[in-house]
């Protein structure tokens, strides 16, 4: 988590045209010191353009980046306090792992004892103590990371831009390196601005999260706030899954906003469950499988409940993802369900009640 709460970056109204295509529209957002930070949205939305601004790649068009309090405007990217980790962990074959990670050392007036146990030591942090002699053509994809991200924090950089490190990694050490990034970005206290298109990643990395699409920032917010307040029905669906219900806003009344939904009736939600949602009319209320249970027989709902009829059945040992038709309405909504053991996973076509919470809704228009 955070130590310093100081802004470490600042965006002001940064635009960036590539010849007439606008891809940064307006970006403004503050970073702090310390911050674990994530850019997230689809493939072409601006993520790696805005990383590459922090970093000095990149020349702006209009606005401000300013860094540690300091313009960046005419500061070249080697004069930065900056560094950057590629997708494509960009080390030297030919050298070995402490020449990789010593390489930008090369004009430190260090002596040479010193210089190998700042290398030794960037080594231990990266969980790769002992490999320095190790060619580094004969490294896995995993600690040829791991040497690129050491050769980037010996260099002690305010700030550790990360474009989408952990990508070309299969699925068990993407998640293994996931922690041990988060451990190592807790012990170096280091401003990290991570480029994701994974959500499931920015969601358990990230101190907070900006989700970008078509070169502007649609949401900043904390990863549970994102998850359960977004403040669009595009981020909804952009991040984990969400169940839409057509419904009528119908009035307002005690400072409660009055709903009519499909397939769950009359609602009364809170001001802020509906994100810019003001008038009355036509709009959709968002809920999470999660927010929603399949009550077994004898159970009791102890909120609100729906009758209903599963349509589907996906079963993943610990959980099982049931599509349900709620009487009322034309689709199903996917509830997922914690198994426990005794308990009997349901067959499709079974009736059923799903219980339900008027708290976990989210309004969208
Ligand atoms: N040098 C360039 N010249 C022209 N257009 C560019 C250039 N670099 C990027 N773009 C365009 O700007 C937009 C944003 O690109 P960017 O690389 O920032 O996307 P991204 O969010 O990082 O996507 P991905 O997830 O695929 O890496 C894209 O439409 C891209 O085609
Ligand atoms: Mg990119």
């Amino acid at each position: 988590m955070s130590t310093s709460r100081a802004t470490m970056i600042e965006f002001d109204n940064v635009h960036k045209y590539y010849g007439d295509y606008h891809a940064l529209r307006g970006i403004s957002a503050r970073i702090n010191g310390g911050e674990f930070f994530s850019l997230l949205g689809p493939s072409g939305c601006g993520k790696t353009t805005l990383l590459r601004t922090i970093a000095g790649f990149e020349d702006i068009s209009s606005g401000a980046v300013m860094i540690d309090g300091r313009h960046m405007e005419n500061v070249p990217a080697n004069k930065r306090p900056t560094n950057m980790v590629f997708q494509s962990y960009a080390i030297f074959p030919h050298l070995s792992v402490a020449e990789n990670v010593g390489f930008g050392l090369r004009r430190d007036p260090r002596s040479r004892a010193e210089k190998a146990r700042a290398v030794e030591e960037a080594l231990e942090m990266v969980g790769l103590k002992g490999y320095g002699a190790r060619a580094a053509h004969a490294l896995s994809g995993g600690q040829r990371q791991r040497v690129a991200l050491a050769r980037a924090l010996i260099l002690k950089p305010k700030v550790l831009l990360l474009d989408e490190p952990l990508s070309a990694l299969d699925r068990k050490i993407r998640e293994q390196m996931q922690v041990e990034l988060i451990k190592l970005q807790r012990e170096v206290g280091i401003t990290f601005v991570l480029v994701t298109h994974d959500q499931e990643e920015a969601l358990v990395m990230s101190d907070r999260i900006a989700v970008m699409f078509e070169g502007e920032i649609a949401q900043l917010a904390d990863p549970e706030t994102l998850y359960r307040r977004p403040n669009s029905r595009r981020v909804a669906e952009f991040i984990g899954v969400m169940n839409f219900l057509p419904c009528q806003v119908t009035g307002e009344a005690g400072g409660h906003i009055q709903l009519e939904v499909a397939g769950l009736g009359q609602v009364e939600i809170e001001p802020a469950q509906a994100p810019g949602v003001t008038r009355g009319g036509p709009a959709s209320v968002g809920m999470r499988p999660e927010t929603l249970t399949i009550l077994y027989e004898g159970q009791q709902a102890g909120g609100r409940e729906a009758p209903g009829v599963v349509e589907e059945v996906v079963y993943y040992g610990d959980m099982t993802y049931y599509d349900v038709r709620l009487d009322g309405l034309d689709h199903s909504v996917r509830i997922s369900m914690r198994n426990v053991f005794g308990r009997p996973v349901l067959d499709i076509g079974t009736r059923t009640r799903v219980a339900w919470s008027p708290g976990a809704l989210v309004l969208f228009r």
